[in-house]
């Protein structure tokens, strides 16, 4: 199994950290345009090895394709990252032109591959990816609801006052934050509804908490988080690797789902081998339709500026 991360710095590292700690990967390449960036990253990682035993190996390349060649899987984190006050849509006209043209290059090297577009506004740049690569729907992934969820499950522990192993949530919708969807609904704690142990206005707060999870975090940091995204794609890519059939929400080209097509947004998907296998299409209530159907507004006028 090997695994290509493109972009070294927090987050691409972050997630070949992560891939290589769980030890279920061959070999990941990490690749930057940085001069001698990914090489020097690699090298330290290495030096991890021994340490936090994994035998993965990770090589760097600065900008070098025919060292990805072969890949089964390819995570792209390139691009530039927000800065406080900035939104996710912000960042489209640098990282359109990025994505393109390593979308391209991944492929051109490993036709085979599945890709899992990391890079800001996530949801228009995996619908790029699907434009300039033409690989097939079930082979491209955007990482957003992993994330998304996993914050939503962080706040939803901090209301219930549970560990986090108790709690259950998922995001659906588009990867910002006016697009995300929490579905307090359906959370739980140990298969008890959470709206059983919280009012409806704590329930709320989980759910506004949820969506600025992404611009808290760049308030705090001075730039965007990579801690939880790259532990997110490292859980997307073992999903694919080791054929687990698990579930997560994704962003993926949706053809009459949930009532919307012509655009990638996320919705629960399972993941294998195959990459994208099936498409869960859960029953939504009026307010919940009405919350996707705005979300996928707020993501295809972004889509028209590609
Ligand atoms: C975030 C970036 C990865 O939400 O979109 O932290």
């Amino acid at each position: 199994m090997k695994v290509t991360v493109v972009g070294a710095g927090a987050v691409g590292a972050s997630c070949a950290e992560y891939i290589a700690i769980k030890n279920f990967a061959s070999e990941v390449v990490l690749v930057d345009i940085k001069e001698g960036f990914a090489e020097g990253k690699a090298m330290d990682l290495m030096q991890t090895a021994s340490l936090n035993g994994f035998d993965t190996k990770i090589t760097g390349a600065t900008n070098d394709y025919s060292k990805t060649a072969g890949s089964d899987i390819a995570v792209i984190t390139s691009g530039i990252p927000r800065k406080p006050g900035m939104t996710r849509e912000e960042l489209i006209g640098i990282n359109a032109g990025i994505v393109k043209s390593v979308a391209a290059s991944l492929v051109e090297h490993s036709p085979n591959l599945i890709l899992i577009v990391v890079s800001n506004p996530m949801d228009t740049m995996t619908y790029l990816a699907h434009k300039v690569t033409g690989l097939p729907k079930n082979r491209i992934i955007g990482m957003g609801g992993a994330l998304d969820s996993a914050r939503f499950k962080y706040r939803l522990a901090e209301a219930l006052e549970a560990p986090i192993s108790d709690v259950d949530g998922m995001v659906i919708g588009g990867h910002s934050d006016n697009g995300m969807v929490p579905l307090t609904r359906l959370a739980t704690r140990n298969s008890v509804p959470a709206s059983e142990f919280l009012s409806e206005e704590r329930l709320e707060q989980v759910l506004q908490d949820t969506k600025v999870g992404g611009a808290t975090l760049t308030g705090l940091l001075g730039t965007s988080a990579w801690y939880a995204p790259g532990a997110a794609v490292s859980g997307i890519v073992q999903a694919i690797a080791c054929d687990q059939k698990k579930i997560f929400p994704c962003s993926t080209l949706l053809d009459g789902e949930y009532g919307l097509s012509d655009l990638c947004i996320g919705v629960p998907v399972v993941l294998g081998r195959n990459g994208i296998e099936k498409i869960v299409e859960i029953k939504l209530t009026d307010t919940e339709k009405a919350a996707m159907q705005d979300s996928a507004e707020g993501v295809k006028a972004t889509n028209a500026l590609i």
